[in-house]
């Protein structure tokens, strides 16, 4: 097969929360599917970014007292353990807010207007004059209009099940200051998805052989549809909002910015721009690339973006469109749907803490998983007994039986003939790898996983009919012994390749005792012959009922963090002892010239001598305030030449993230009694 080239997103995530359980659910699918397609030789190149836009972001970052841009800073700083915790490979992680998807963003909307697709109308729409922003229809409660429940969300009522415009809603009242919501007009910005170019073009698009899986393209044919009353069909899409708002200002018009759903899936080709960058190689010519396939991973709920919006506003630019949208359903847990916002009683991050095994999950969700838009159910039981049953009992017993006499027996080297039975099973196995390859590449995990298991069913019946303990008693069976245990490890050398797409860790460790290169799918035509492997270390525990039990026990909740700043990675007492912290008195404060921000300190820590530090507190405090106090110094902080003279040390301040943010900064100052020069411990 020729080389492919392929361009592999997810869903860039909202950065407004970690990831929950979904999120590792998609990911999996996705870097299961681009790690088959790396052990095939293929180029791939796999992206995402942290959607960093719009008002719920915006919202979320003043409640913490931080700006936008800090806000999500944040969260993505915590997004690392998760990825690497759960071998999720991505090559490029990006944001939305960077300056490659303001410029790309922009550009998109000039191709589009130049197109004659963008058209400006007034709309009415409800303003928080208490806040002096519009309101998002999430932003806005009240009484429902059909059944009369309290509290009811702007677009929709939980009680009844009414779905209603919020000009609709009894008594609305803003969510975000009680205020009484007041209709106001303003000019928005519409890209014309009714245009006859645009039903065109997406009529043909979405029907392409492949593209979209059958019930996908079924969906949108109702999209599509128009009624007897002339309701349904393509509609205009609003893709602009008015300030205050966290986003991409729309170039032809100030104070409005694009709606987030604009910018995100541009995020797509921020991302991967990059990338690029990082790699050295040019991203246009790649894209321009007629071989090169670009492939999104989704849920079902963000499909209408997907395979509408996005699909137009690349090919009315002027852009390659998507070659295929890959969709799946939710994760629920227990049967239960879990929310977007909280996720599921699964907190992946918890999973790992506990010590449980990333790849069990990762095999769990695979052995579930399938090219339609089926929902998937996380179930305890059924957890465990593929973990125990399958993956240890029936795939890594397999080495585990046989490595042991190879060691003491035959010097961990392999017979390099088989015999007949030996044979059979490994041709069978090899035999499996094309079908495998396609079950792989059509996303079909779970069957996948299925057949891989039936081989390793054949493997274990050879073992039993071979009876390697028993031949072990006898010494003329010695060659017999020998063709035994080094068919088990031929054997599971190939199933480890067609498992390692899904368990990559493992597959490392078992190449490792195999004493192997990497596998590739290249590997399942040839054979080890007379090879020596190393010595057999443990690959893989059962999982423990408690272990799972303890997953669904809820912990301590945390202690809320001032200002929403996560607690940073976990040190240890030798981390900790290495700043050497000293009380030192302020002996002299004062301002520096030229600079609004920094105090220059003369600190006397006891040394016989004192010291020069500049301390950015200067819009906190006035120099006379802070003269005489004591206060904590770091003191084999390296000096730090800087622009008004060299720094000797650093005093310790609280503040939130954002040190601009109220109530400011506080420098620490100890109890009555300190002496310059005690060491803080
Ligand atoms: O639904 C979501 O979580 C969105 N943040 C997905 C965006 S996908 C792409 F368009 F950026
Ligand atoms: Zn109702």
């Amino acid at each position: 097969m020729p080389r492919r080239q392929l361009f592999v997103t997810t869903a860039l995530p909202y950065a407004n929360a970690n990831f929950h359980i979904g999120h590792i659910m998609e990911y999996t699918q996705a870097d299961i599917w681009v790690r088959f397609q790396r052990l095939q030789g293929h180029e791939v190149h796999f992206v995402c970014a942290d959607d960093a836009h719009g008002a719920p972001i915006m919202i979320a970052a003043e409640k913490a007292g931080l700006t936008p841009q800090a806000f999500v800073a944040n969260i993505a700083a915590g997004r690392k353990p998760y990825l690497d915790g759960f071998h999720i490979g991505f090559d490029h992680w990006h944001s939305t807010d960077a300056p490659e998807n303001h410029t790309l963003s922009q550009d998109v909307y000039r191709k589009l207007r130049d197109a004659g697709l963008i058209e400006i109308r007034s709309i009415e729409q409800f303003f928080d004059p208490a806040k002096g922003m519009f309101l998002p229809d999430r932003f806005i409660k009240g009484e429902c209009p059909k059944c009369g429940a309290k509290d009811q969300y702007g677009d929709s009522c939980e009680v009844c099940g009414a779905v209603y415009a919020p000009t609709e809603v009894k008594n609305p009242y803003s969510v975000l200051s009680g205020a009484t919501p007041v209709l106001k007009t303003s000019d928005h910005h519409f890209f014309k998805l009714s245009d006859p170019r645009c039903k065109q073009f997406l009529e043909q698009w979405t029907h392409e052989a492949g593209r979209l899986q059958p019930e996908v393209l079924n969906k949108i044919k109702e999209w599509f549809t128009v009624d007897e009353e002339g309701k349904g069909g393509l509609g205009d899409w609003d893709i602009s909002r008015d300030a205050p708002y966290f986003g991409i200002e729309i170039p032809d018009a100030p104070g409005k910015y694009f709606y987030v759903w604009l910018d995100a899936p541009i995020g797509y080709l921020a991302s991967l721009t990059g990338h690029f960058a990082k790699l050295g190689q040019d991203v246009d010519a790649f894209l321009a690339d007629p071989a090169t396939e670009q492939v999104h991973f989704i849920g079902k709920d963000i499909t209408y973006f997907h395979t509408l919006f996005w699909p137009a506003m690349l090919h009315f630019s002027g852009r390659k469109t998507p070659d295929r949208v890959y969709v799946h359903g939710f994760l629920t847990v227990n049967a239960e749907k879990m929310s977007k916002s909280r996720g599921t009683g699964i907190d992946p991050l918890r999973y790992l803490e506990l010590g449980l095994d990333a790849e069990w999950l990762r095999y769990y969700l695979a052995a579930k998983l399938n090219d339609r838009v089926e929902d998937l159910d996380f179930n305890p039981e059924d957890f465990i007994a593929r973990v125990n049953s399958d993956l240890v009992g029936k795939y890594i017993n397999i080495a585990s039986r046989a490595a042991g006499f190879l060691a003491k027996r035959f010097e961990g080297r392999l017979s390099a003939t088989l015999g007949t039975d030996g044979d059979a099973v490994i041709t069978k196995l090899q035999a499996a790898a094309p079908g495998l390859a396609a079950l792989y590449d059509g996303r079909e995990f779970g069957k996948a996983l299925r057949e891989i298991m039936g081989l390793a069913d054949a493997v274990n019946e050879y073992v039993d009919a071979h009876k390697p303990w028993e031949l072990a008693k006898k010494p003329e069976a010695a060659a017999e012994l020998h063709e035994a245990c080094s068919t088990c490890i031929e054997a599971f050398r190939l199933l480890t390749l067609y498992l390692k797409p899904v368990l990559p860790a493992l597959s490392t460790k078992v190449e490792a005792f195999l004493q192997v290169a990497p596998l590739t799918w290249a590997d399942a035509e040839t054979r080890l012959g007379a090879h020596a492997i190393g010595a057999f270390q443990h690959l893989m525990q059962r999982v423990t009922t408690e272990q799972v039990e303890a997953l669904f026990t809820k912990p301590e909740p945390p202690a809320p963090v001032p200002g929403g700043e996560p607690i940073a990675a976990e040190i240890t007492i030798d981390d900790f002892v290495k700043p050497d912290l000293r009380i030192a008195k302020i002996v002299k404060a004062e301002r520096v010239e030229g600079s609004t921000k920094l105090l220059r300190l003369t600190l006397d820590a006891g040394e016989g001598r004192t010291r020069n530090v500049f301390s950015g507190i200067a819009g906190a405090y006035k120099p006379e305030d802070l003269e005489g106090k004591l206060t904590v110094l770091v003191a084999n902080l390296a000096p730090r030449k800087m622009k008004f003279g060299v720094s000797e040390g650093m005093v310790l301040a609280a503040s939130h993230a954002d040190e601009k943010a109220e109530p400011g900064v506080f420098v620490l100052e100890p109890h009555t009694g300190a002496q310059p020069g005690m060491r803080v411990r």
